[in-house]
């Protein structure tokens, strides 16, 4: 796909990789950011033309109704839908401090408002004779757990197959699902933890060159290696990062 005079959806498009998608695509696209923090979305919004944002809590199922509403009240045909938000929460279930309504919540970004973005957004996808894309963005971890996110590690693996199962149901229409799977990169949701990140910056140009080429799985960097040692070794893989 070329990424010129397209109108695209991304979730989370105001903090770490997500904002450096924008950024990258902002120049030729019109883009359509989704998050909740107002005034970073103002910002965004004052630094760039052709960007819209869309507030949106998307750890209340309430809200995405509405939000697909407005977004094709506004942009009745949508080329591109980047599904990035997510949020990772760590205390183990064992711990004095886990607080167990943030369950859903974790559920609800990462996974539930994927599936709910995806079909409340194909009549825009769809409504384009040409070519249009649903991107998801996981992770290693939807192959490989690590011990201390077991909700974020089931959510990414509930997308995986979510993806895989809604491209046949797409198969004879213009929309394609495809996913990048990406190493661990520097961003908030990393921030005192993990080695040998690579960039957000670094992160999205990848994930753009795959969404370019239509990639339906895209291993970026360190993923290849996990998933060639998953298949070869994966008592290995999993004790790798069990505590990473
Ligand atoms: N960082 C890594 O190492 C890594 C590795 C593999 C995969 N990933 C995946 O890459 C994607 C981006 O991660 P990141 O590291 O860039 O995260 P990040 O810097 O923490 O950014 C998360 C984004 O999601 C938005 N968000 C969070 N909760 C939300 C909610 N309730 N409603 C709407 N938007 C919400 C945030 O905006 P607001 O706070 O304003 O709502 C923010 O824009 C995620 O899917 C993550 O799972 C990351």
């Amino acid at each position: 796909m070329n990424l010129v005079n397209k109108v695209i959806v991304i979730t989370g498009g105001t903090s770490g990789i997500g904002r450096q998608i924008v950024e990258q695509l902002q120049a030729q696209n019109t883009i359509i950011v989704v998050a909740r923090n107002s005034d970073r979305l103002e910002q965004l919004k004052k630094r760039y033309k052709n960007v819209t944002c869309f507030p949106a809590d998307l750890s209340d199922p309430g809200s995405y109704q509405p939000l697909s509403e407005r977004i094709q009240a506004e942009f009745p045909r949508v080329d591109v839908l980047i599904n990035n938000a997510a949020i990772q929460n760590e205390p183990f279930f064992t711990d004095p401090d886990f607080e167990y309504e943030k369950i859903t919540r974790e559920i609800n970004v990462n996974f539930t408002a994927v599936c709910a973005l995806s079909y409340l957004l194909i009549p825009a996808l769809n409504g384009n004779e040409a070519q249009s894309i649903i991107l998801n963005i996981n992770s290693g971890l939807s192959f490989v757990a690590k011990k201390s996110a077991s909700v974020y590690c089931a959510t990414k693996a509930a997308i995986n197959l979510f993806s895989q199962s809604l491209s046949y149901q797409l198969e004879h229409t213009n929309i394609k699902v495809l996913q990048a799977f990406i190493p661990l990169v520097d961003t908030p949701m990393t921030q005192g933890r993990g080695e040998n990140k690579i960039s957000a910056e670094c992160a999205a140009k990848s994930i753009l060159k795959g969404l370019k080429q239509q990639k339906p799985q895209h291993d970026i960097g360190k993923i290849k290696v996990l998933r060639i040692l998953n298949t070869l070794t994966p008592s290995l893989a999993k004790r790798l990062l069990k505590g990473s």
